[in-house]
């Protein structure tokens, strides 16, 4: 990092109606999105503000086909809703695109699983129910993943980062979600979870292996490129 000052000090602070207008002009979520939604809220009711935004879910489509991505590996899937979208992102052509999921929850991913059948992706997508931890270190020690979603527990987020960085392709995407943490982040006496969020994005903004920003989308969102 650096003292000089970089920023031209422009920022559009982004009050409820402005959010409401960028959000209305913007892709709308689908039949399947909607169905999904409702599905969470009705099963996880207090647990359903986990689930991403669906502009954030938009932005993960997009990145998804705009890299070419063939492999992606999601780091927390919870009731599939980020799944999904990075799913439709995939190729579908022969050989096809793939999606691995990480989660310590069967009942939560299978309300996704229904959702991608529906959707028609269900076959690009494999759960591990483990420690994501454990099933990163399985993955094999060489450059294989083409796109990265990392939105699980905190406190292991500098965990996840140090497994995927060096399996990602050159070129390849790592997202992070929630690196602004409800704004908490320059917080004068942070909680506990806001100073594992803040030494994570301490230790990805001092990582030379990649170019990255931190998005203001969402709760924050990190986008990194693998050099
Ligand atoms: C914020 S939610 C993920 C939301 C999801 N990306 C979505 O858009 O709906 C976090 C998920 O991480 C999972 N999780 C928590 N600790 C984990 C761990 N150690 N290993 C794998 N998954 C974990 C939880 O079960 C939960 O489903």
């Amino acid at each position: 990092m650096t003292d000089v000052p970089t920023s031209n000090g422009r920022s559009i602070s982004v009050d409820p109606r402005l959010h409401e207008y960028a959000l209305a002009h913007s892709t709308q979520p689908d039949a399947v999105q909607r169905a999904l939604i409702d599905a969470t809220n009705r099963a996880a009711a207090e647990h359903a503000g986990m689930r991403i935004s669906h502009d954030e879910g938009t932005f993960l489509t997009l990145l998804t086909q705009l890299s070419g991505a063939r492999f992606a590996v999601e780091v927390g899937t919870f009731t599939g809703y980020s799944a999904l979208c990075i799913a439709r992102g995939l190729p579908d052509d022969r050989d096809g695109g793939r999606l691995l999921c990480c989660d310590v929850s069967e009942e939560w991913t299978s309300i996704g699983r229904e959702h991608w059948e529906q959707a028609g992706v269900a076959d690009r997508i494999e759960v591990r129910i483990a420690p994501a931890i454990e099933t990163l270190r399985a993955l094999p020690d060489e450059p294989v993943i083409d796109l990265a979603f990392i939105d699980a527990d905190k406190e292991s987020y500098i965990a996840y980062w140090d497994e995927l960085v060096p399996r990602m392709r050159p070129g390849g995407v790592l997202l992070v979600d929630n690196t602004l943490w409800h704004g908490r982040v320059t917080d004068a006496d942070p909680d506990e979870t806001t100073r594992e969020i803040t030494a994570f994005n301490d230790h990805a903004a001092a990582d030379d292996r990649v170019d990255l920003v931190v998005l203001t989308l969402s709760d924050g969102v990190t986008m990194a490129r693998r050099r």
